[in-house]
């Protein structure tokens, strides 16, 4: 027994010391952590934000990292974004795509299917089509939004503004895009395919870490199998009032040879792509706009300028206060990494002037939420939400921000940028638009407490799209008096 356990910690021993890297010259900084094969993981899945910073201040604005058995270059410097952004050659999107499918959707797409369904995606999201869903959205938004409020003007109901904003996001999303309503889906099938749903995303981070416990590995296998049975493809038919998109995007799996079980898993995959965002972005939005009152004057009155018929079908209508709003929400609260993968070896070009390689089979990652959103050299006192902040003087689009005395092109991204940026902004951002409008205009929204603050956000859900808060904002809410 002594001897076998010996072995096994040569064997280990000799591993750690064969895989060790060391740094060359031309390579970033690089910092391993002190845990051998696991490196920074457990900080960086804590707080991302934090540690980042932390590694910035220590290192720079690029350090190679090790998390998890993967070494991780990391680039912090806006200005030296495009040398990533605009090589899609070298570094890869889809190859880290494809482990996050597989690891939370337990779903295997080839890069070619990804490719085609990517390309299709963007043609429905886009021109007329976008048009149609933008109304079928604001059609299912108005009616859920009044099924939600006390029937009588003078009851208020409460709840908290994240769940308020998010259930309705989420069945306004799905019904628009997964169909249902035509079917059998009653309120109550939708509202627990919510329920599930939100459980399955309340694990969704621990999931694409691999570090979810034995009890809650049960747990989400169960709720996947629940939300698999919900989006069988038999049941998402035309008939049942899914979108043109769904249809199309089954009709090219089906071509590409994806068995039943594969497009199920693609659909829950879909899902979260579509809804998982949205949501929690409308709940920042209205959150910010209540809690500071400024704001949520200025937005109201810019939209009381506009007609309540279809109040953005009319591309003429513009609202740059509500747009200025909703940017410094994102600028606050949209917190991705732009992962991809080292295919084969770069050399990287800093604004600075330095360079750096970049080895084959290695990550890098962006991370605007630290900069440029959150720098305070770009802006000034950045934890701050300021609804005019993309605002000129003069009311027109501010766009000039700057770092170390040049003009960035990348002041904010929330949406990604380049190749691999998003396909459905403009849908988003339509849909959080007409969400807002008709909560405002139609219906009376308050905080309970009037002094109430913001939640913190959960600093777990760094690098993986919208944050979410710990807590919740309690507001009550009732149709208005129109009289
Ligand atoms: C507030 C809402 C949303 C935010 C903040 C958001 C953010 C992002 C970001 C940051 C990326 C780029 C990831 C990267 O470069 O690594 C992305 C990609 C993507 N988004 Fe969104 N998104 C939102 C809503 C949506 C919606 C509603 C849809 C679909 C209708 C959508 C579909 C996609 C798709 C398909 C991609 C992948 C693009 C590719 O394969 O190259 N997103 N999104």
């Amino acid at each position: 027994m002594i001897w076998t356990i010996l072995l096994l910690v040569q064997v280990i021993l000799l591993y750690f010391i064969l895989t060790q890297r060391s740094r060359s010259k031309s390579d970033p900084p690089l910092d391993r952590g002190i845990i051998p094969w696991l490196g920074h993981a457990l900080e960086f899945g804590k707080d991302a934000s934090k540690f980042l910073n932390r590694m910035k201040l220590k290192h720079g604005n690029i350090f190679t990292v090790r998390v998890a058995g993967r070494y991780v270059t990391v680039l912090l410097d806006p200005h030296s974004y495009d040398s990533v952004m605009n090589d899609s050659e070298s570094l890869d999107f889809t190859r880290y795509a494809q482990v996050l499918m597989e690891r939370i959707f337990k779903l295997r797409l080839s890069h070619r299917q990804m490719a085609k369904a990517k390309a299709m995606m963007t043609l429905h999201f886009m021109g007329m089509n976008l048009a149609a869903l933008n109304s079928t959205m604001s059609r299912h938004l108005k009616a859920l939004l009044k099924a939600e409020m006390p029937q009588n003007q003078k009851d208020w109901k409460q709840k908290g503004l994240f769940d308020f904003s998010y259930s309705l996001l989420f069945k306004a999303g799905y019904l628009t895009l997964f169909g249902g309503e035509k079917n059998n889906n009653s309120s109550a099938d939708l509202s627990s395919v919510y329920e599930d749903y939100k459980k399955f995303d309340g694990l969704l981070t621990k999931i694409a870490r691999g570090t979810l416990k034995s009890d809650e590995k049960r747990t989400a296998q169960s709720i996947r199998d629940k939300l698999w049975e919900a989006l069988a493809p038999a049941g998402l038919t035309e008939d049942a009032g899914s979108s043109l998109w769904l249809h199309a995007y089954r009709c090219l799996l089906q071509e590409e040879g994806a068995d039943e079980e594969t497009q199920t898993k693609a659909l829950l995959m879909q899902l979260w792509a579509t809804q998982g965002n949205v949501g929690p972005a409308a709940f920042w939005l209205l959150g910010y706009l209540l809690t500071n009152p400024p704001a949520l004057t200025a937005v109201k009155r810019e939209f009381s300028w506009i007609s309540q018929e279809a109040p953005f079908m009319d591309r003429a209508v513009k609202t740059p206060v509500f747009d200025s709003a909703l940017e410094e929400t994102l600028r606050l609260t949209a917190a991705p990494f732009i992962t991809r993968e080292v295919v084969q070896e770069k050399k990287l070009h800093m604004a600075d002037g330095q360079e750096y390689l970049l080895r084959k089979g290695d990550r890098v990652c962006l991370f605007p939420f630290n900069s440029p959103q959150m720098d305070p050299e770009i802006y000034q006192e950045p934890q701050k939400y300021k609804y005019d902040r993309f605002l000129n003087e003069d009311g027109s689009v501010k766009k000039d921000f700057y770092k170390a005395g040049r003009c960035l092109k990348y002041y904010t991204m929330p949406w990604g940028a380049g190749t691999n940026g998003c396909v459905g902004k403009q849908f988003a951002i339509n849909t959080i638009k007409q969400f807002a409008y008709m909560v405002l205009t139609n219906y009376d929204l308050e905080l309970c407490d009037l002094n109430a603050q913001m939640p913190e956000v959960n600093p777990s859900h760094y690098g993986f799209g919208m944050l979410q808060p710990k807590g919740d904002l309690l507001v009550r809410y009732k149709p208005k008096n129109t009289h």
